[in-house]
């Protein structure tokens, strides 16, 4: 989709569909010469509330009006709503080039939203259907209108909403094509188009000789080859603290030998989906050229269960020295992460945070919307939590504590990776997890329930590319202080 930010009216553009908001106790800033969307208020067709759509003809085009609700209440998240609400009712109306009119005193963050929204709702995953795809019927074209230069936070948005995309591509692209192997060559691609951006990938020898064994036990019952991707953004001249990201990319998750019922199984293609985020949320950052030194650490393997799977009982030593009882080998992302994180240190992050889709639990818990969030840092899961707020993907505390670390605690080995009683399981994986990140600030995202079929109107079914935009907001930050 081509997306240009003009500062020329909506009527003087060639956009043949124009949308304008209107908020409550407020009137159309700029109608038509004709007067036809006042008249659509007045008439009690169109009306102010949000999501709340009208549709006329003028001046040879569509034009939507579209409710904004309240001003004080209009953010980022509602503009993205707003704009993939119209768009849908664009589509419908055969429209091809969309003109959305800003709305007055709008912010660069709703600016963002607008466009961002429109190009979450344009997306589309048709790799796999066969037959021809009738590309002419689509919207190809959104104008962003405003009296001031939009110019530079229409560009941001594109990247960050194109790299969400990209990794929903990943997300939804199933596990028989993206194999660890397969996102490690994304990864690979990305470095070889992005400056300052580099990669390093080890396989499955790499990942044994480092003595990553909790890793490795995963990926032991695959004949696909693992990956340990790891990413680093190093714009030259540059100091400050390193963020370290870490993902969780089972590229299939079986459940292994502590194997999985088949209702929904299918789903668990999603189980790389931190790793997805990860990926492009560096690339992105690469992409804006952000003044901040990134570490992007992905673990990718598939989950099976095999003649050389490991099996319940075994004890594996992970890269810190920390031995693990594999009670059940379902519980295999916290051994990937395990080993991922403490790389993460070992590589110099000086803050960590790991996005995961890690237990059921979080789904029981938050559903689709809330992320849960853990960490050992105050300060530091603030800053997070603030940051997932803001780039509209929000994320609600769990607690840590000693009472919830003493239920990891091993009979044979150090710890165990599954607990015998099914209580506070998002935050017992949490504290497995602890175990491996050192003396570094750490938050853990457990995304199991946001990371797709999210349901929103510029999401809504398949992989939401959760994470993206809460990583590159964390970024940007980190490269004002
Ligand atoms: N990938 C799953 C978690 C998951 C399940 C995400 C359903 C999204 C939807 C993870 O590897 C897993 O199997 N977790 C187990 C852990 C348990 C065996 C301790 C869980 O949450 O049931
Ligand atoms: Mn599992
Ligand atoms: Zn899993």
């Amino acid at each position: 989709m081509d997306i240009q930010s003009t500062t020329r009216n909506p009527p003087e553009t060639d956009a043949d569909c124009v949308v304008v908001g209107v908020f409550e106790g407020e009137d159309v800033a700029h109608d038509t010469p004709g007067g036809e969307l006042q008249a659509l208020l007045e008439s009690g067709e169109a009306r102010r509330g949000f999501r709340k759509l009208a549709v006329t003809h003028a001046g040879g085009k569509r034009w939507v009006l579209i409710g904004l609700g309240k001003r004080d209440e209009f953010d980022p998240e509602r503009a993205r709503v707003a704009a993939a609400v119209a768009y849908g009712r664009a589509g419908e109306l055969g429209a091809k080039t969309l003109c959305w009119e800003v709305p007055h005193h709008a912010g660069d963050e709703v600016v963002a939203g607008l466009v961002e929204g429109t190009l979450l709702r344009d997306y589309r995953f048709d790799r796999f259907k066969s037959g021809a795809k009738d590309e002419n019927r689509r919207i190809g074209a959104l104008l962003v209108s405003a009296h001031h230069d939009v110019a530079e936070p229409v560009r941001r948005a594109v990247v960050v909403a194109n790299a969400q995309n990209d990794a929903r591509d990943l997300q939804n692209t199933p596990a028989n094509a993206m194999t660890p192997t397969a996102l490690a060559d994304v990864a690979r691609g990305l470095a070889d188009e992005l400056d300052g951006l580099t990669v390093d990938v080890e396989g499955r020898e790499g990942i044994v000789a480092r003595g990553m064994g909790a890793f490795a036990a995963v990926a032991q019952g695959s004949d696909e080859d693992p990956q340990l991707i790891v990413l680093r953004y190093e714009p030259v001249g540059l100091s400050g603290p390193r963020l370290g990201f870490v993902g969780k990319a089972v590229t299939f998750d079986t459940g292994g030998i502590s194997i999985k019922p088949a209702a929904k199984m299918a789903e668990m293609k999603f189980d790389m989906s931190g790793g997805a985020a990860v990926v492009e949320a560096v690339a992105a950052i690469a992409r804006l050229g952000l003044p901040v030194r990134v570490l992007g650490v992905v673990g990718a393997t598939e989950n099976m269960p095999s003649g050389h799977a490991v099996k319940p009982g075994d004890i594996v030593t992970a890269m810190n020295g920390t031995t693990i009882e594999v009670n059940n080998t379902d519980a295999e992302g916290r051994m990937v992460l395990a080993d991922c994180l403490a790389h993460a240190v070992a590589e110099g992050a000086e803050r960590l945070v790991d996005l995961a889709t890690l237990t059921g639990a979080v789904i029981v818990a938050l559903g689709s919307v809330n992320a849960g969030l853990m960490g050992d840092d105050d300060g530091w899961c603030e800053e997070v939590e603030q940051a997932a707020r803001t780039a509209g993907e929000p994320a609600w505390r769990l607690p840590l504590s000693q009472e919830y670390a003493d239920m990891i605690k091993g009979r044979y080995g150090d710890i165990v990776n599954s607990t015998a009683k099914r209580e506070a399981m998002s935050i017992t994986a949490g504290e497995f997890l602890h175990r491996f990140t050192g003396d570094v600030p750490w938050v853990h995202l457990d995304i199991a329930g946001v990371s797709w079929d999210r349901g929103k109107p510029y999401a809504a079914k398949g992989g939401s590319g959760w994470g993206v935009r809460t990583l590159v907001e964390l970024a940007r930050r980190a490269g004002r202080s």
